[in-house]
């Protein structure tokens, strides 16, 4: 049996395919259109998966959407209705027009784009998924787990920002959830933009500043993310806006008089940056800890699954894995809304009774042949040879400190280069980072790399023995390591 996932106007669209619960492929749109974080229909994915598990429309045994439209509508009236006056912002410039206009009537025709594309569906076939029940599905179905622990944190789907589940089996039973604009994702977007960089698209950078600095605006954060009992959080509506002004105006002027004025893209970064950045991510960690803490009590499950944007953010699962006594956390590497199209696929295939198969590698989506690589490089007009041991010479390139671009197989789904698309160098060298800043044209120097270890080894290196295969959990090094490899190990000793 075959199930389709897929999620798109929104942003990082995907697709997925399922044969009998193994996954056949997952790509995201990103990598064909060369379009970063696309969100458009994910025509190119579509295609190519069909191509590849050799499938027509009527073969289809269901096809799953990330989205539940209907229930975003009445929510949005619910906040508009609440939050007046100040909402009627919302109802005029971009961020309606785009939403509302343009997004919410796409969705409720998505089915037809899609039949434009792979030909007709039969009746029951396509379902509207709820965009949470999504993110858990993606965590918890490949995760190996027979029961576990489910979070799935966000920006927002549909008018939910976070869920709390327990999954089981084929069954995620949800727990509590958090509507917006109660949020982490949200604020981190709003601080994202604050320091200059985009909402939505550079969080990570946030996060990769974030070791450099001081969380000396540990009272305002504290203000602005209120801990509540359950597992809960609440976002202090006093110093952000934007749920009343969307993307124009994501944080109140109360919070500019104490971090101080917003940073322009270009302008430079400085300790106040990397301060408000520490201030962010350790409050972001305490209120991801809080919830987690609350799950394990209340499932008494040994194992945690996290997806969601802000399951992206690895040093909060690091430290989620340190110290919050789960056995062990699984974050597959498209925790973000790309993932939303596997856990879609994977919600129907398990409404259908199809079994569950452990997540296999992030090395899901397309592949190219050595004459396809060869056509490519010719038509870039580049030189080239095959090398006798390919291995070899790219270890020694390494160790006399060249920087390699290594591709081989198929390409990772998710965020994250993974080693089959990835920038090789040596971490030995500590001006490392700057050289490979410099030569890819990289501006930001504080852009974190991450090591790779083998498995037999990890524990002499990490202070944890677990392995973090899709680089969404980050480790800390043991004691004197920092200087064997100091171009990967941060400044947090991660
Ligand atoms: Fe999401």
């Amino acid at each position: 049996m075959y199930f389709l996932g897929f999620n798109c106007y929104g942003h990082n669209a995907a697709a997925a395919l399922l044969k009998n619960g193994e996954i056949v492929g997952a790509v995201e749109e990103e990598r064909l259109n060369r379009e970063k974080h696309s969100g458009r229909f994910p025509e190119l994915a579509i295609r190519h998966l069909m191509a590849l598990g050799g499938v027509e429309s009527s073969d289809l045994a269901g096809v799953g959407y990330y989205w539940a439209p209907w229930r975003e509508m009445r929510s949005a009236v619910a906040h508009l209705v609440r939050y007046a006056p100040e909402s009627r912002h919302l109802l005029s410039g971009a961020s309606f027009t785009t939403e509302y206009r343009g997004r919410l009537p796409a969705m409720l025709r998505v089915r037809q784009r899609l039949e434009r594309t792979i030909g007709p569906l039969k009746s029951d076939r396509f379902s509207y998924i709820p965009h949470h029940q999504c993110h858990a599905a993606s965590a918890f179905f490949p995760s190996g787990f027979d029961r576990a622990a489910v979070l799935s944190v966000d920006m927002l789907g549909e008018w939910t920002s976070t869920l709390f589940a327990v999954g089981e089996g084929l069954v995620i039973r949800p727990l509590n959830e958090i509507p917006f604009p109660h949020s982490l994702g949200m604020v981190y977007a709003a601080f994202t933009q604050h320091l200059g960089f985009e909402p939505i698209n550079d969080e990570w950078k946030v996060m990769g500043l974030a070791p450099y600095g001081k969380p000396r605006f540990t009272k305002l954060f504290e203000e602005l993310i209120e801990l509540l009992p359950d597992g809960r959080f609440r976002v202090n509506t006093n110093l952000v806006a934007y749920h009343v002004r969307g993307r124009k105006q994501m944080l109140r002027p109360s919070v500019s008089a104490v971090i101080g004025a917003p940073r322009a893209p270009d302008d430079g970064l400085d300790d106040r940056h990397a301060d408000i950045a520490a201030s962010l991510q350790r409050r972001i960690a305490d209120a991801m800890m809080h919830c987690v803490t609350w799950l394990q009590k209340t499932t008494g499950a040994a194992d945690l699954c996290l997806a969601g944007g802000v399951a992206l953010n690895c040093s909060a699962n690091g430290e989620i894995l340190e110290r919050s006594g789960f056995r062990r956390v699984f974050v597959q590497p498209a925790a973000h809304d790309a993932g939303t199209a596997l856990g879609a696929a994977l919600h129907l295939a398990h409404q259908h009774g199809s079994p569950r198969v452990v997540f296999p590698s992030a090395y899901l989506g397309p592949a190219y042949s050595d004459a396809d690589i060869s056509r490519a490089l010719t038509r870039a007009d580049l030189t080239f040879r095959r090398a006798d041991n390919l291995e070899d010479e790219v270890a020694e390139l390494l160790a006399s400190n060249r920087i390699v671009g290594w591709f081989q197989g198929q390409m990772e789904y998710g965020p994250r280069a993974l080693g089959n698309r990835s920038i090789l160098a040596d971490p030995r060298d500590a001006g490392m980072k700057d050289k490979i800043n410099s030569a890819v044209k990289f501006r930001e120097s504080f852009r974190p790399f991450a090591a790779s270890v083998l498995a037999e080894h990890q524990g002499e290196w990490f202070t944890m023995a677990d392995v973090s295969p899709y680089m969404t959990i980050n480790f800390r090094a043991r004691e004197g390591r920092a200087q064997q490899g100091p171009a990967v190990i941060h400044e947090d000793g991660t």
